[in-house]
């Protein structure tokens, strides 16, 4: 099932250090249809290693090949080309438009990448009756749902995904994960999550745990 022509990111020796070193030497792929977690305690690297797979942020050492191109040797246009088109990247604290609508938030999203407001997707998160609410009154699950509908609308072929579950309940934590990990499959796309859950964890193929520098592979 791995097979190399099926690899959407690989990641090679990647080491980064801020105040302490966090991580040394890490390989990592993703592939297409595959979802993988990571899982770790607080501190140990999981939001900065996301950081690094997801064109933010360049490694100290190492490399990260999306669609095997170099990342962090392309200018910087075509670097943010693939950061606008083809990755899609869901914060837990979303960076939603206060006092627009939600369907402006979601039509933002569609003029900045071409693509049409997918009402189907719309439905699957459970949005449709708040298309014309302020973002500023829904819910914490609520917001949740269309940060992630806004970042969906623009088809990415990679969804990174910090703690994406971290304030939500188990029904709509799951229910999250469940629209994902669907989307992940039907569009050969890839999902990277850093979640604490190890339930929401358990859901995707691959799981690992960034713990002592190294990424082990976990069996739930
Ligand atoms: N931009 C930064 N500058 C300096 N230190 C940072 C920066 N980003 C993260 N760190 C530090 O690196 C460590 C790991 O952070 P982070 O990757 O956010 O871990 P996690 O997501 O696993 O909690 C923390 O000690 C954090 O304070
Ligand atoms: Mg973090």
């Amino acid at each position: 099932m791995k097979e190399s022509s099926q690899i959407l990111l690989s990641a090679k020796n990647l080491s980064h250090s801020f105040d302490y070193p966090l991580f040394h030497d890490i390989d990592i792929a993703i592939h297409k249809r595959e979802s993988i977690a990571v899982l770790g305690i607080s501190g140990s690297g999981k939001s900065t290693l996301l950081h690094i797979l997801a064109t933010l942020l360049k490694p100290q050492k190492g490399t990260v090949s999306f669609e095997h191109k170099d990342m962090y040797t392309l200018k910087d246009k075509q670097l943010l080309e693939i950061r606008r088109n083809q990755i899609g990247i869901i914060f837990q604290s979303h960076y939603l438009f206060k006092g627009f609508s939600v369907l402006e938030n979601l039509k933002i999203s569609s003029l900045i990448s071409n693509k049409k407001v997918d009402t189907s997707l719309i439905e699957k998160l459970k949005i449709t009756p708040t298309l014309k609410q302020n973002v500023a009154e829904l819910s914490g699950g609520q917001q949740q749902r269309v940060s992630i509908a806004r970042v969906m609308i623009k088809k990415p072929k990679l969804i990174f995904a910090d703690e994406p579950t971290g304030n939500l309940d188990r029904e709509t934590a799951n229910d999250i994960m469940d629209v994902m990990l669907e989307y992940t499959k039907e569009n050969n796309g890839g999902l990277f999550i850093v979640t604490h859950d190890e339930k929401i964890a358990a859901k995707c193929n691959t799981i690992y745990r960034l713990k002592d520098k190294r990424l082990v592979p976990v069996i739930l």
